[in-house]
């Protein structure tokens, strides 16, 4: 296994395989991986002949008063995981690697990002989509895998690429989560022994939806509000949002109807986690 540090020597390695007719699967990490990350490689071992993982805690897609500077980071640690799993490339730039000096080019897009983690993090998808477009052009995977666990992320990934012409087929990925239920998240190593208890209001309040659309509720607003009144139970909790919005279009809808995704952001302390469901009505 390789790591590379500069777009260069991607090239080149990309190049090689490309004459030789191979084919690259690709999973855009920020790195601290863990068993969530390693599902997504494996699914790329399985179908691609090469194997490629970035870890870049990518600046772009932090604001001003975000976690960028303490999101954790062990290269070490990531780089044996790639290689217990087969990964044949780490890439892994410097910041100004990634943007020179001069830099000022973006990729946005209207809709889809208001929504969900957009009205709280106004600047992130701007950032996801940049760093991500730029992560294709210089990995030219034939494949990139994407979790559920950012399932606005992987519909903006989705429209980017489908919008842009992007030759590249997006997979996504099931949410892995610990035994007791709560989605595994490299953020998760923020929160205390009492946080870690009362972060398990995410994945029950959720399962509490699950369970009501199961039995034939279809109403938007009264899933929301069970949804929101369990996580009120716990007093560590506070809501950034709970929503139920169509998966594709990230759109609010009022009644459960075609691919329905049922989104949570939850304060636990100081930390920020997200979960989330996909419902095919
Ligand atoms: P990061 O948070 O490191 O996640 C990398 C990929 O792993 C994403 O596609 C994410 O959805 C997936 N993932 C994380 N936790 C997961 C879990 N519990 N189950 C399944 N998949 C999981 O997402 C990013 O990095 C960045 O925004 C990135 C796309 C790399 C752009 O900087």
């Amino acid at each position: 296994m390789e790591i590379c540090y500069t777009v260069a020597e991607v090239r080149k390695q990309v190049k090689e395989w490309k004459k030789e007719g191979l084919t690259i699967g690709f999973v855009p990490t920020m790195g601290y991986l863990h068993e969530g990350h390693k599902s997504l490689m494996e699914e790329a071992r399985k179908e691609n002949d090469k194997v490629v993982v970035s870890i870049f805690v990518n600046p772009m897609q932090f604001g001003p008063t975000e976690d960028l500077e303490s999101y954790p980071r062990d290269l070490k640690k990531d780089a044996a995981l790639c290689k217990e799993v087969g990964v044949d490339l780490i890439f892994h730039p410097e910041p100004e690697e990634m943007y020179p000096e001069g830099f000022c080019s973006y990729v946005d897009m209207n809709g889809l990002t208001t929504e969900l983690c957009g009205k709280s993090r106004p600047i992130h998808f701007r950032g996801v989509q940049t760093v991500v477009l730029k992560l294709f052009h210089i990995v030219c995977p034939d494949n990139a895998y994407f979790g559920q666990k950012d399932a606005q992320q992987l519909a903006v990934i989705k429209r980017m690429v489908k919008d842009l012409s992007v030759d590249i087929t997006i997979h996504g990925c099931p949410i892995i989560r610990e035994q007791d239920g709560l989605a595994k998240s490299s953020r998760n190593t923020y929160l205390n022994e009492e946080e870690r208890q009362a972060a398990l209001i995410l994945s029950k309040s959720l399962a509490l939806g699950k369970q009501m659309i199961a039995e034939g509720e279809k109403d938007a607003a009264t899933i929301k509000k069970a949804i929101a009144d369990k996580i009120e139970t716990e007093p560590l909790a506070k809501i950034d949002y709970v929503d139920v919005v169509d998966f594709a279009t990230i759109t609010p809808i009022d009644q459960i109807a075609g691919e329905t995704l049922v989104a949570i952001a939850v304060y636990i302390g100081k930390t920020r986690l997200i979960d989330n469901f996909i419902v095919e009505a």
